[in-house]
């Protein structure tokens, strides 16, 4: 039964030592690949320069070569927080300019009004408190700043094994999934496009820009009559598997 495995797996890594063993062995995102730091750097300079700007990169994982990027592309400060220690003191202690924060993911232990830039890359399907994150990155940014976000919005469970899943974790009643995933980095929220949009609007953001890709396989799958569990969503919600989403305070 693969929900009552997936489920097990859920209650398991709670366990402190497979915790510990499984920490070891995360990958997270581009894991600092040369071509990752190169493509989460690309994304954010599409909308935005970095000279003289106070800079936030929530979620950064093991993946620190964008903020590296930034600061030698002028950057006044670069900082990254996220909810999980990936990177090693030693690269803290050779950058002295990086600014490493790690919290437990609700209220940010920085200032209001202070940051240029908030940033992120496949990291906002992973919030547990998505509002009050939104909500933190409004109050640390100051008055005309941009927040750019890369929303993965597709299953983290099996997508990789086979495409024709991309949106199997919306199979799920909530109960289910969160029984499922809660405490596992592969959880993710399942916000679409519609609802980013409208918790931003809601934390008093202004949409700069929207850009959503489309799964054209799940489309296909879902004209012959497949894929049923999509049919509740909003059309514009159905068949987006990503976003870039620029807002702006
Ligand atoms: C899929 S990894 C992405 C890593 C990196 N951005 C990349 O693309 O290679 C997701 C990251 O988000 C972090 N994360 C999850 N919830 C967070 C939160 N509330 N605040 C900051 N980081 C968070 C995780 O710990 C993890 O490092």
């Amino acid at each position: 039964m693969p929900v009552l495995t997936e489920i097990a797996k859920n209650y398991l890594i709670k366990v402190p030592f497979i915790k510990r063993m499984a920490k070891k062995r995360h990958v997270t995102g581009f894991n600092q690949s040369e071509e990752g730091v190169q493509t989460i750097y690309d994304t954010y300079k599409r909308f935005t320069g970095f000279e003289g700007k106070n800079i936030i990169e929530l979620g950064p994982g093991h993946t620190w070569g964008p903020a590296k990027k930034m600061k030698e592309a002028g950057a006044a400060s670069v900082s990254i927080i996220d909810i999980e220690r990936y990177i090693p003191d030693s690269v803290q202690e050779e950058n002295p300019w990086l600014n490493y924060i790690i919290y437990p993911g609700g209220a940010m232990p920085l200032p209001a009004d202070h940051f240029d830039l908030v940033l992120s890359y496949t990291v906002y399907e992973h919030l547990r408190q998505p509002e009050t994150t939104i909500r933190e990155t409004y109050r640390i940014l100051k008055k005309g700043g941009m927040a750019i976000h890369l929303i993965d919005l597709g299953d983290h469970m099996y997508f990789k094994i086979d495409p024709a899943k991309q949106f199997n974790c919306l199979k799920y009643g909530s109960k289910t999934w969160d029984l499922m995933s809660r405490n596992r980095s592969i959880y993710v929220n399942r916000i679409r496009l519609s609802g980013w949009r409208q918790l931003h609007q809601q934390a008093g953001f202004s949409i700069a820009e929207e850009i959503p890709y489309i799964d054209e396989y799940s489309r296909e799958l879902y004209e012959k009559g497949q894929l049923q569990y999509l049919s509740p969503l909003k059309s514009e919600d159905r068949f987006a598997s990503n976003i870039l989403l620029v807002v702006r305070k």
